[in-house]
Parts: C-alpha cells; structure tokens; sequence
C-alpha cells in the first residue's frame, strides 16, 4: 500500500468516525439510540439494535427504526461537511433482518456551506418540552420545515385549530391507555435515565409538574426538575409526519425527513418536541390518520414553538464520549 492510500484510508476512517460521533446526538424514542453501526474499510453500516427497542412502547420497531433514520440523516451531513461524496443503499439486504443502510464513502467533493450549517446545528439542537413563548408560530416559517421533510420523501401536514382538540383528545385516550400497562410503566422506568452506560431521559429534561397544554407529552411517571416558566402551549403549532407506505424503509425515510425537519427548525428560531404516544397506540394511530388530508400513515406528532429568547436553554439530554460509541470493524 503507497503512503497516499494510507493517508487517505486513515482519514476516511476519521471521517466514519466523525459521522457515528455526530449521530449520536440525533433525537431516539426514550433516548434509546437504537441503532449500530459497522465500519468496512469506506463503507459504513446501520443495523437497528434489537437490545435497544423498548418493545412494550414500540412493539413492531417501527420508532427505533425512525430513531435510526434520524441517526443516518446526522451521519450524512456529518460526512458533507467532512467533504466527502456519499452513495446510500437504503435496506441493502432485505434477507437481513435489522439491517437498514449502507453508506459508501467515494470522492472529496466540495463542501457546501448548508453542511457546515447543519452540522453547527446538530450540536445546538435538542427535544425542548418547555411551554414555547408567548408568540405564534406562523405559516409562512413552517414552509421551509416542510420542504426539509420533504427533500426526505416524507410530508408535513400542519393540524388547523379544530384539529388540534382532535389531537388532544386522541392523546388523553393514548395517555391513559399506556398508564394502565404495567410493562410499557415498566420499561419508561427503565429508559428513564438509570442506564448504564447512561442513556435516557435524564430529570434535568422532564417537567417538575404535570402539563397544562392541551396536547400533554408524555406521561413519564416522574416529576423531573427542568427549570420551566410556563407548560401551556396555546402558541405552538401541531403537525403530523406522514407518508404513503407503512413499511420499514418508510419509517427510515420518517427519521431522515425528522432530522432535516428538527434542523431546519432550529435554524428557524423554532423549538421542536416530538409526540409519539398517538403513534405507539394502534387505536390512536387510527385517529392521527384520519386528521391526515389523505390517504397515507402517520409516523409522528411534532410540537413546534417560538424560542424565547429570555428564557434559560434547559438542559440537555446528555451523549456518551466520543470514544465510547460503539463502531464495529
Ligand atoms: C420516534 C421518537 C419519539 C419520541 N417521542 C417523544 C414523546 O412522546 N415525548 C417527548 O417528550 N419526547 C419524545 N421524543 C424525544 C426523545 O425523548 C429525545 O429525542 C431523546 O430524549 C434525546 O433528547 P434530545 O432530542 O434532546 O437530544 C421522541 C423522539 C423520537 C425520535
């Protein structure tokens, strides 16, 4: 092997590892991080992490898998910016439960500054649960977060007023219906933040109180101690991810359009909080497709508020060193 070649696979792994490094940071269901990935030489593989699927909320995988999309999405900006041209296979081998993409490293390319942007951004983004500020969300931001869902071959359907208490009901009856499991109560305790390595939602991002919005989050079973003014949310704007296929590579793509949506959102000056708890209820997930303005199957509720600019940045879910990822030779 030349010293050229050397060099050059040395920093084709370095730019693997950057890419593992910033997907780390990408949102997950329960702060699981479900996926795994395998470095070859210049190719890199995502499989879902079946010891990572919390089952009792996500029977069919269908979030982890979306979780993992998100990963792939960071993976791939991380890599743009690194300058390097990248050729996806998503679900390469459908004999091979789990695993979801293939990414091949090719050429240097030129870096464009939208990848640098993002890759800015992937460190600054994060699940805000707070109430958002006193300022609606307006149509004409949230157009721009649409295309990004769909430059991802996903769609974003904004909820009009009356179909927001739609929502909020749907989300009681989820809300209920998961309280009374004892394996899905179970498996929240798990996730919730007492891992190790620790992963989960840790209490310095959970509500002290119980919400007063009228579409609640998650019922986490837990008074955690983020510091919030406010949890109402009168302000935010609701709308639903969907698309036309129920299938795993459509639950990828959810991820991917999720991620783009979460980046540009925050470039916007936006708050984002993902809802799944309609999702993870067949029943539910019924209701949710019937506020779609057609036929297709929704992956995800998404909350989107108005920073405020005076209120302190609550604190982060925090990830794992570097050189604690796990990236499989
Ligand atoms: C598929 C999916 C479902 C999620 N569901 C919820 C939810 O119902 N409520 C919530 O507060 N956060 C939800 N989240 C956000 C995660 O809890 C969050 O991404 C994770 O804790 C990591 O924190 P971060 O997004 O601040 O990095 C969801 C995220 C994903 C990807």
């Amino acid at each position: 092997m030349t010293s050229t070649q050397t060099v050059d696979a040395e920093a084709v792994n370095r730019a693997l590892t950057n890419a593992t490094t910033a997907a780390s940071h990408a949102p997950s269901i329960h702060d699981t991080r479900p996926w795994r990935w395998r470095a070859h030489g210049n190719r890199l593989d995502l499989s879902v992490d079946g010891s990572r699927t919390p089952a009792g909320t996500d029977l069919d995988r269908r979030l982890a898998i979306l979780s993992c999309g998100a990963a792939l999405h960071h993976a791939l900006i991380s890599l743009a910016a690194d300058g390097r041209h990248t050729t996806v296979t998503r679900l390469p081998d459908r004999a091979k439960a789990g695993h979801l993409a293939t990414v091949r490293v090719n050429d240097r390319v030129t870096v464009e500054p939208t990848a640098i942007r993002h890759l800015q951004t992937i460190a600054l983004r994060h699940t805000d649960r707070r109430g958002p500020s006193g300022i609606a969300v307006d149509a004409d931001t949230l157009r721009p977060i649409a295309a990004a869902a769909e430059s991802q071959q996903t769609l974003l359907h904004l909820l009009r007023p009356r179909q927001i208490f739609d929502l909020a009901s749907a989300t009681d009856d989820a809300r209920r219906i998961e309280s009374g499991n004892q394996a899905w109560q179970a498996e929240l305790r798990d996730w919730g933040g007492t891992g190790s390595p620790r992963t989960g939602t840790p209490d310095t991002a959970v509500l002290p109180e119980a919400s007063t919005a009228t579409v609640p989050g998650r019922n986490s079973g837990r008074c955690g101690d983020m510091a919030v003014a406010d949890t109402q949310d009168r302000t935010a704007a609701f709308a639903i991810l969907y698309g036309p296929g129920d299938s795993d590579l459509d639950w990828l793509r959810a991820g991917e359009a999720l991620s783009a949506v979460c980046l540009k959102a925050t470039e916007s000056g936006l708050s984002v909080q993902p809802l799944s708890s309609t999702i993870e209820v067949g029943a539910t997930r019924e209701i949710v497709k019937h506020l779609l303005p057609g036929p297709g199957h929704p992956y995800l509720v998404l909350r989107f508020g108005v920073l405020d600019a005076t209120a302190s940045d609550p604190s982060r879910t925090p990830r794992l060193p570097a050189e604690q990822i796990a990236v499989q030779p």
